[in-house]
């Protein structure tokens, strides 16, 4: 029998950026465990492959956001979980960095995901509950060259996982975070296959291996359930151990 503290059964969950990776792969799991998924993303054929309710909405636009949470809100009567996953990359040195990947950047990962929790909260604070998760980073507390922006809107998921869970723990909200590190995905599969960055990934994660999206399915199942209630304005690192710390070359007596 499904322990109810973890239970995800008959929840309205949305999956915003559900039609690949991280996304699709916490779309799927709470689907198999009962929830009722709608996934948002850009891409129509993407979303129906899924086989899930989907609503097509870029969060780099306002107007798509209100119309697809408004869409949720009327189709399914609440939104109990918002999972705010949809987010953009792009490596580049800081001093050359162009204007307007920088504002690609910012419009996705910080205006967009704002936005997104802020039209769900509307309707979980007049439910008087819900659960917000964002997609936080490595990035959001450690950094690694070449992606200054990305850190920057990772660091601002952090902060407003914080600011959420304090202006709406009144509402009996909970927002949370999780923190992935290297976890294979369309996002970054040229870069982590390539030996030398694969190499890399698999010493510096403490369990030796690179993620994969469902490696995130247990934290997820926690923050959305009854399990995580006395939890809010956290950031879960999923790293295999990577910010933990590290090994090195001295050597000690066992
Ligand atoms: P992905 O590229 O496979 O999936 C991104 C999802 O976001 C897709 O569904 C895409 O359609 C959606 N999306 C992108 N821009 C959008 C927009 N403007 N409007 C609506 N949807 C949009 O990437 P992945 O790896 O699954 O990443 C998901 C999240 O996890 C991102 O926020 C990413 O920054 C974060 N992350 C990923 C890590 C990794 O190693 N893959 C590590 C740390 C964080």
């Amino acid at each position: 029998m499904a322990d109810p503290l973890f239970s995800v059964q008959g929840k309205v969950v949305h999956v915003c950026g559900g039609s690949r990776g991280i996304g699709r792969a916490i779309a799927q799991a709470f689907h198999e465990r009962g929830a009722k998924v709608i996934v948002s993303a850009r891409n129509e054929d993407e979303l129906k492959s899924t086989g899930l309710a989907y609503e097509v909405c870029d969060i780099a636009r306002n107007a798509d956001i209100v119309r697809c949470v408004d869409n949720i809100a009327r189709q399914f009567g609440r939104i109990d979980v918002l999972f705010n996953v949809a987010g953009i990359n792009f490596r580049h040195a800081a001093e050359t960095f162009p204007d307007d990947k920088l504002d690609d950047i910012l419009s996705v990962n910080v205006r967009g995901n704002f936005v997104m929790a802020r039209e769900c909260g509307r309707r979980m604070i007049e439910q008087k509950s819900g659960k917000v998760v964002n997609i936080a980073s490595l990035h959001t507390g450690y950094s690694l060259a070449g992606m200054v922006p990305y850190g920057a809107s990772k660091g601002a998921i952090g902060s407003m996982t914080r600011a959420l869970a304090v202006e709406w723990a009144a509402y009996n909200i909970q927002v949370n975070a999780i923190a992935p590190g290297f976890i294979l995905t369309d996002l970054n599969r040229a870069v982590l296959e390539r030996p030398e960055i694969k190499a890399f990934a698999e010493t510096r994660a403490l369990l030796g291996r690179i993620g994969e999206p469902r490696d995130l399915v247990g934290v997820a199942i926690f923050l959305a359930s009854a399990a995580s209630d006395y939890m809010t304005g956290q950031v879960v690192y999923v790293d295999g151990g990577l910010t933990a710390g590290t090994t090195w070359p001295l050597s000690y007596p066992k």
